[in-house]
């Protein structure tokens, strides 16, 4: 048998000199693989000497945490003003078309990419794979990832016509050690949806350990650091890390479109808000629906002594929730869905000035580890901390920002739980985009039938809590928000459940 490796005496001073040479406990007793494999992870904290201050921070913070009451922002609270508040709803159908020009404008010339923030581990859903990849039971079986290159192609499609020019939305993906791998994988498999590879970008943001109380980085296995995304927040380091500031500039890149994977209705490069967002000469900006009612656990976009940023619900009172204004509004209604404007020039600034003072939030969470004599505990109470990062930390460092509030049923249907829950499932998500598309196709003038060939009654005002009446789905690559349809549907007939996809537009244009 070949003599143990000598064990690597730089890491263990650097470990020693932060206060973590507990990770290297069972050393004498890895195989070399797990021994290169804990090298690796150490090597970037160590390297940048953050293992220690890591440790410490998130001790700290976790003590100044608890115990107390959360600090109330209320007296410091103020809505979004309304010059700064663009909406949908109480918009001039011309104001809409000027931004949507204005949008599809920056689109056709190749100044807009869309981000995706997919380093998170879905572990309210319940899935071992990436949130991109799951099927919510749509009668096509698409995956949230096929829908979203489906849109991507269908605007570079329509901007490309309306302008006469090739058009590409480069897609960049944010993923983590936890889903990059699986996520290339699902891309190769499906051809990346006949998008341009080159066009699909993917990078990794940072890892870092799981901290004990006492400031003790988790050995989750003897050779294995527990380790976790550093929030969506680390998408500035992250690009940084990567480069991808870089690739925008090579690229032309103005203007990008960043959201989450869980939103089955996200209207991704929405000229309508990149429109808004430049007309308005902002340098950042978020897309906010107003709330349903006034606890509903979602982030409020507003100001704290006069700086933009995103107030938890957890962090206002009850009263504060509910006031209102005098036409009956919530003054506090901006709900954030995670979906943000930036310009690249912002970006920058933020990567090079600002990323070191996001703020750090904390999180809680049980974490399995090794005990002092290597066996594995999987413990009852929380006893690990986790620290992370939020991307909308970022709108403090605003120069000009904007918000842009779109209706909930058209835009935001997010996937958070598995169906087990009463709110943000499979079945709320699939629920939401039939019920739009079954809207989409009353409004191109289609008629729906039964399976022996009766009129199925239309509803016009679904509720949300129940399916519609006949189920449609319709292909992003026939129409990216309901444009177009009715050549393809205008008084015809259409036996439910139907899929207009783009074989079947054709023969309905000849029909
Ligand atoms: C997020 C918003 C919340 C908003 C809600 C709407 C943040 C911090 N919170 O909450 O204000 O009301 O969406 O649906 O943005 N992700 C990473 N890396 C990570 C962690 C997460 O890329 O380390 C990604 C996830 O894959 C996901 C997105 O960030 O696409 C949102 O993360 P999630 O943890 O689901 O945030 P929510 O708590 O749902």
């Amino acid at each position: 048998m070949a003599p143990p490796e000598p064990e690597p005496e730089e890491i263990r001073a650097r470990l020693e000199r932060a206060g973590q040479s507990h990770l290297l406990r069972f050393w004498a007793e890895l195989q070399p693989a797990e021994r290169d494999s804990l090298r690796a992870a150490l090597a970037p904290l160590l390297e940048a000497e953050e293992l220690g201050p890591h440790c410490r921070r998130a001790a700290a913070e976790a003590r100044a945490r608890q115990p107390g009451p959360l600090e109330r922002l209320d007296r410091r609270m103020q809505p979004v003003p309304g010059e700064f508040l663009g909406s949908v709803s109480r918009s001039e159908r011309a104001a809409l078309a000027r931004w949507e020009a204005e949008g599809f404008h920056q689109i056709s010339e190749n100044k807009v990419a869309v981000l995706l923030l997919a380093g998170g581990q879905g572990t309210r859903l319940g899935v071992t794979y990436p949130k991109g990849m799951y099927s919510v039971g749509l009668p096509s079986g698409k995956t949230l990832y096929q829908i979203q290159a489906e849109r991507i192609r269908k605007l570079e499609q329509l901007a490309g016509k309306k302008y006469s020019t090739k058009c590409s939305i480069p897609w960049y993906i944010m993923t983590s050690e936890f889903t990059l791998g699986p996520t290339e994988k699902f891309f190769t498999e499906h051809n990346y949806f006949n998008l341009d590879k080159t066009n699909v970008i993917m990078f990794e943001q940072r890892m870092l350990p799981a901290v004990t109380f006492d400031g003790k980085a988790i050995l989750e296995q003897k050779g294995k650091i527990a380790m976790a995304p550093d929030g969506n927040g680390g998408l500035y380091r992250a690009l940084v890390d990567n480069k991808i500031l870089d690739d925008m500039e090579r690229r032309g890149i103005q203007y990008i479109h960043v959201y989450c994977v869980d939103n089955i209705l996200v209207k991704m490069a929405d000229p309508i808000f990149i429109g808004f967002c430049v007309s308005k000469g902002a340098d950042c900006g978020a897309k906010v629906v107003e709330k349903a009612y006034p606890t509903e656990p979602v982030g409020v976009v507003c100001r704290v002594d006069g700086v933009y940023q995103v107030v938890e619900y957890s962090e206002i009172n009850l009263e504060t929730a509910q006031m209102r204004s005098p036409d009956g509004q919530l003054v506090y209604s901006a709900g954030n869905i995670c979906n943000h404007f930036f310009t690249l020039d912002f970006l920058e600034t933020v990567a090079q000035k600002f990323e070191s003072q996001l703020k750090q939030h904390v999180a809680i969470k049980k974490v399995a580890y090794v005990d002092e004599e290597g066996n594995l505990v999987k413990p009852l109470k929380p006893n690990g901390i986790k620290l992370e990062k939020f991307v909308f930390d970022v709108f403090q460092f605003s120069k000009n920002f904007v918000a842009f509030e779109v209706l909930r049923e058209e835009e935001f249907s997010p996937l958070k739980n598995a169906d087990t829950a009463d709110t943000d499932t499979p079945t709320t998500a699939r629920r939401s985009l039939l019920s739009q598309h079954y809207r989409w196709a009353l409004k191109a003038g289609a008629r729906f039938l039964d399976e022996k060939g009766c009129r199925i009654p239309e509803k016009l005002n679904l509720s949300g809590i129940e399916d519609p009446p006949a189920v449609c789905e319709i292909s992003p690559l026939v129409s990216y928000f309901g444009e177009g349809l009715e050549t393809h549907m205008k008084t015809k007939d259409f036996y439910s459940p139907f899929i207009l996809d783009e074989s079947k537009t054709e023969i309905l244009e000849d029909a």
